[in-house]
C-alpha cells in the first residue's frame, strides 16, 4: 500500500465480524467452487439455499437472459440437500478461510427448524440466512415471506434452534408492504435482514404466444431492480431497523462501485 494505511471497512453483522462489507447473493456463487479466486476476498460467503432433502429444481427452460445483465430465473431451489452440504460442501469451503453463512429453505416451518438444529453445531458456519421467499406447502404454496405471521413463526423457530449462530432473514420484495414483514422478523429475533430477493416476472414468446419459462413465472434480477431494492431498504431502515438497531444487508442489481448516476432532467 506504499506506506498508506489500509482503510478499516470492517462491519459487524450479529456475531460476525467481517473484514469488508461485500457478500455474494445466495444462489449466485453455488457452493463457492465456481468463484475460487474471489472467495478469499469476500467479507462473508453465502451458500445456495439448502433444503432438508436434495432438490432437482424446476423443469427447463428455467432461466432466461434479458440482456444488460438482467435475468428471469425459476431454478426452483435446485440444491444438494443438507447431508451433502455437511459431508462435501462445508469441508470443501474450509480452504477459503472465509466466513460461511448457510442459506436455508423449507416447505414447512418444521423443515427450517430441523435444518437450523442440525447446522448449529457445525464449526465451519458462522450464520444462517433464512430464505423466506419459498412456498409454504401447508398454506397452498403461498411464500412464507409474504405473510407476517408465518414469517414470524419461521424466524422464531430458527432463532430458537440456531442458538449461537447469527440469524439473517432474507426478505421477499413480492409484498405490498415490506416493513410489515421486516417488523415481524425483527420481533422474532433475527440479528439482521437482507434484501431484496428476486421480483416475480414473466416473459412471453411472441411467436408461440406462450410463456418462455416452463413454470410460467420467474424471479427478475440484475441492475434494473436496484432502485426497488434501494427503496425497500430505505423503508425498512426508517420504519424498523434504525430504532431496533438491526443491520441491513443490501442486494439486488449491484454491479459496480464507481459508476455514478446522473439525473436526465
Ligand atoms: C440463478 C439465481 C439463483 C438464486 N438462488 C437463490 C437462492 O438459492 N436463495 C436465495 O435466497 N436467493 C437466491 N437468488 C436471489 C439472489 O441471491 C439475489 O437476492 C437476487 O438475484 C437479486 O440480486 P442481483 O440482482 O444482484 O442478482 C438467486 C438468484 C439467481 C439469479
Amino acid at each position: 500500500m506504499n506506506g498508506m494505511t489500509k482503510p478499516n471497512i470492517s462491519v459487524n453483522i450479529g456475531q460476525i465480524r467481517m473484514e469488508n462489507p461485500v457478500m455474494n447473493g445466495a444462489g449466485t456463487f453455488g457452493y463457492g467452487g465456481e468463484y475460487k479466486d474471489l472467495m478469499g476476498k469476500l467479507g462473508a460467503f453465502v451458500t445456495k439455499s439448502i433444503t432438508l432433502q436434495p432438490k432437482a429444481g424446476n423443469r427447463v427452460p428455467r432461466a432466461l437472459d434479458l440482456n444488460m445483465g438482467c435475468m428471469l430465473n425459476a431454478i426452483g431451489l435446485h440444491n444438494v440437500g443438507l447431508e451433502a452440504l455437511i459431508k462435501e460442501k462445508l469441508p470443501y469451503l474450509r480452504q477459503f478461510k472465509v466466513h460461511v453463512i448457510v442459506s436455508i429453505a423449507g416447505d414447512t416451518v418444521e423443515d427450517y427448524r430441523k435444518i437450523a438444529k442440525i447446522l448449529k453445531s457445525k464449526e465451519e458456519i458462522v450464520g444462517l440466512e433464512v430464505n423466506i421467499s419459498c412456498p409454504n406447502v401447508k398454506k397452498r404454496g403461498v411464500a412464507f415471506g409474504t405473510d407476517p405471521k408465518i414469517a414470524y413463526e419461521v424466524v422464531k423457530g430458527v432463532r430458537e434452534e440456531a442458538t449461537k449462530l447469527t440469524v439473517i432473514t432474507k426478505l421477499s420484495p413480492n409484498v405490498t408492504d415490506i416493513t410489515e414483514i421486516a417488523r415481524s422478523v425483527v420481533k422474532a429475533g433475527t440479528d439482521a435482514i437482507s434484501l431484496i430477493n428476486t421480483i416475480t416476472g414473466m416473459a412471453i414468446d411472441i411467436h408461440t404466444k406462450k410463456p418462455i419459462l416452463a413454470d410460467t413465472t420467474g424471479g427478475l434480477s440484475g441492475p434494473v431492480i436496484k432502485p426497488i431494492g434501494v427503496r425497500m431498504i430505505w423503508e425498512c431502515y426508517n420504519c424498523v431497523c434504525k430504532d431496533a438497531n438491526i443491520p441491513i444487508i443490501g442486494m439486488g442489481g449491484i454491479s459496480n462501485l464507481f459508476k455514478g448516476l446522473r439525473a436526465i432532467y
